[in-house]
This record gives C-alpha cells, sequence and structure tokens, in this order.
C-alpha cells in the first residue's frame, strides 16, 4: 500500500481512492540536499559497455529486486531510457530494453516512495496517447509518476519507425508544443480544440487526470543552446552533462541553467548522471574500473555509440577520444564517483557545492553494487548530512 497523502475520496464500490496530492510531496521535492537514482535499468548493459562478469542482462525479476531494494532504502528516482535498438559489438550495447511506459507502470506496482520516471521520445509519441500513458502511470504510483522527454539523438531509431528527423533546434520546438499540449491534456476539464504547428486536434478528452496537482514533474536532458533553453524554460529538472569537472566550472554552468530557468519564472533542479565503482581501497576501485574498461569494454559498441554523437576520429584529437572512449564504456560518459565509500561520499560533497540536486547512478552490477551503496555509502552520506535517515523522513 502506498504512504502518501492525498485527498481520500469514496468511490462507487465504497474503496478509497486518492485523487489528488500536491507535487510537492514528490520525493524529488524533499529535503535531502543530495538526491539519489538509478538510471538505464531497463535496458542490457545499463549504462555499461563492457563484457565483464555480472554485467546487466535486464531480466524482470532482476529490475524488480533492485527497484524495491532502492525504494526501501528511500531513493528518489528510478528513471528508464528510451531506446530502441543495440549498438553493436560483443555486447549489442543496449540491445534488450523493456518500453518505458511500460517499465514505469510495472515499478510503479511494485514499490511505495520512489518518484518512477517514464522516458518519451517526442517525435514517436502522441501527445494523446502520452499524456493518457503518464496519467494511467500516476494512478498506479499514488502520484509518484514523472516525465523526461527526449527529442532524439539516434538517426537509426527514427527509420524505424519511418519518422520526420528535424533540425536539431527544430526538435526542441516540436518538444514544446508537444509538451503543451499534453500538459493542457493533464489539467483541463472541459473538451478542447488544439491547433499547432503540428498537432491540430478536436474534442480533446482526457479522464483521469493525473493525481499529482497541479501536473507531473518534468525533466529534460538538452546539453546544446537550444537544449538547455527548453530545459529551463519548460522542465522542472535538467539533466546536465558537466562540461568541466572543477568546482568553479561546474558550479557556472549550473549556475547558468538556474538564472535561465528563474528569469522564465522557474525554479529547476540541476541533476547528473554518475556512475559508481565502490571497493574497500581506492586501489581495488581503480583496479576494478581499469578491469572492466580497459580489459574487458566493447570497443566496437564504444566506437559506434561515439559515432552516432558525432564524435569521430576527424573531429577530436585521439587523447580526447580516449577519454570519451574511456567514460562512455566506463558509464555513459557519466561522472565518476570511484574509490573508497569516504572518498565517494567527498565527492559528493563537492557535487552539492557545484549545485547539484540529485545523482543517477549507474553500476556494473545494478544487485550487488546497489546493496553496497545502500549499506555502505548511504550511512556515510547522512553523517555528512547530505541526505537524511529515511525512515526519519517519514518515507
Ligand atoms: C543522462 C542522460 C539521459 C538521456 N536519456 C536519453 C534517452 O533515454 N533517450 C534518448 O534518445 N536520449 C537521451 N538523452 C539525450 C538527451 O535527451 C539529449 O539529446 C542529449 O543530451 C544531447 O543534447 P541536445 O539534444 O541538446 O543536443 C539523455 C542524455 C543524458 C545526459
Amino acid at each position: 500500500m502506498a504512504r502518501w497523502l492525498g485527498l481520500s475520496e469514496k468511490g462507487n464500490d465504497g474503496l478509497h481512492f486518492m485523487e489528488q496530492r500536491p507535487v510537492r510531496d514528490n520525493p524529488l521535492y524533499n529535503q535531502n540536499r543530495m538526491k539519489i537514482g538509478i538510471i538505464a535499468m531497463n535496458c542490457s548493459h545499463g549504462s555499461t559497455i563492457t563484457t565483464a562478469d555480472n554485467s546487466w542482462k535486464m531480466t524482470w525479476p532482476d529490475t524488480r529486486e533492485v527497484s524495491v531494494m532502492a525504494d526501501r532504502a528511500g531513493f528518489e528516482v528510478l528513471l528508464p531510457v528510451a531506446r530502441w535498438r543495440g549498438y553493436g559489438g560483443e555486447t549489442n550495447f543496449n540491445n534488450r530494453t523493456f518500453e518505458t511506459y511500460n517499465w514505469a507502470a510495472a515499478v510503479a506496482a511494485v514499490t511505495d516512495y520512489s518518484c518512477i520516471f517514464s522516458t518519451s521520445h517526442v517525435p514517436l509519441t502522441h501527445p494523446v496517447a502520452a499524456a493518457k500513458q503518464c496519467a494511467t502511470i500516476d494512478h498506479i504510483s499514488g502520484g509518484r509518476f514523472a516525465l523526461n522527454v527526449v527529442c532524439g539523438w539516434f538517426k537509426n531509431e527514427f527509420e524505424m519507425f519511418n519518422a520526420e528527423w528535424r533540425e536539431h533546434d527544430v526538435r526542441y520546438e516540436y518538444a514544446t508544443e508537444w509538451l503543451d499540449l499534453v500538459r493542457r491534456i493533464w489539467t483541463e476539464e472541459n473538451e478542447f480544440d488544439f491547433e499547432g504547428r503540428w498537432f491540430t486536434s478536436r474534442n480533446i478528452w482526457s479522464q483521469p487526470k493525473p493525481i499529482q496537482k497541479p501536473m507531473p514533474p518534468v525533466m529534460n536532458a538538452g546539453g546544446s543552446e537550444a537544449g538547455q533553453k527548453f530545459a529551463a524554460t519548460q522542465a522542472d529538472m535538467n539533466f546536465v552533462i558537466l562540461k568541466q569537472r572543477d568546482i568553479e566550472g561546474g558550479r557556472a554552468q549550473i549556475r547558468k541553467l538556474k538564472d535561465m530557468a528563474r528569469e522564465a519564472g522557474r525554479e529547476v533542479q540541476s541533476w547528473i548522471h554518475v556512475y559508481v565503482v565502490c571497493r574497500e581501497t581506492e586501489k581495488e576501485a581503480r583496479d576494478y574500473l581499469n578491469h572492466y574498461v580497459v580489459e574487458r569494454g566493447d570497443y566496437v559498441a564504444v566506437n559506434n555509440l561515439l559515432e552516432i554523437f558525432g564524435m569521430q576520429s576527424e573531429t577530436l584529437p585521439p587523447d580526447v577520444l580516449d577519454e570519451f572512449r574511456f567514460h562512455f564504456i566506463a558509464g555513459h560518459g557519466g561522472y565518476p564517483l570511484v574509490g573508497t565509500a569516504e572518498q565517494i561520499v567527498d565527492e559528493i560533497d563537492t557535487l552539492v557545492r557545484i549545485g547539484v540536486d540529485g545523482i543517477l547512478i549507474s553500476w556494473v552490477d545494478y544487485k550487488t553494487e546497489c546493496r553496497q551503496w545502500i549499506d555502505e555509502v548511504m550511512p556515510l552520506m547522512e553523517q555528512a548530512g547530505q541526505r537524511r535517515l529515511f525512515e526519519a523522513n517519514g518515507g
């Protein structure tokens, strides 16, 4: 049974159900200085391009086990990646994926606390269908749903749909209209018509509305100027790729985003993706990182992936490309948290000072390493004042 507060009403069948919950009660808005989540559990190999033993096979029983484990420990977010085909190589990285709305509905049904995301490629889902899928998951979760809006960055996926591959910045104009229509469907009680540049719809109707009021939160991971502008003006959370890892550079990047949002009258959270290798000694952690990246990395898959992102040898010097390769194999280009639990918590302190609100974690072995994170890293985060003890949160 979900443990959230809401307005309880008695349905026709005499059962109590929750119709409304303020979005502020979503765990995304709790008081923890560093919120935590898990990314890419719905994809084979998660975010790690390696043939190492115990890398993520992606089955439903394993997904359920890790989701429940994280939920019970008070993780704020569980987030899937929208991916339709793999990147080749020995791993065929991200070849097996669960569809993100279905994934979110199922994960919502087995959890009580975490905010459950779906990730939606806006050009591949009609907003009328998307709005209803989101509302459905918001009801299943008891008002814990959020939507990650992505415009697409892998052309081959769009060819599977025969979908138009628009010019880069136009994708964000399209996403703005798409989201505008979704939000109207979430909030307008009366039937309405919509006349836009891409969507023309008559007599639009959708019930039930989402439980969260005024509406569920939206996240975006745009990194370009157009993407950041979209994130700052349209989203509640921005997924940032830190361009510089020093405190001043990172802080300036995040401040710029939050200032852009404030100018548009919005408050945005900034989240980043981190890959974690936690071991008893720093040497053990570094040796394992070296093992799964250098000795067992899938270089064919990572080269395919970098080529798709336009990071080829013609455009980048070899040493820069090597560094990109390393971080993409290690954790899809995320920020490294590698070392002992104490060192990781120190590094998280730096991220707090930079202005990061939350980290989405990937590991090679989600099952074992998530358990280790809960047992060894989270108590230190609580001691360091980065998070409150979950039970004390009333979660
Ligand atoms: C952590 C993270 C998760 C992302 N998840 C997806 C995804 O699930 N599917 C997708 O097609 N793109 C995904 N993206 C790509 C972004 O939506 C975006 O296209 C990318 O960061 C490039 O920014 P730009 O579109 O502004 O050029 C993700 C990006 C990041 C950083």
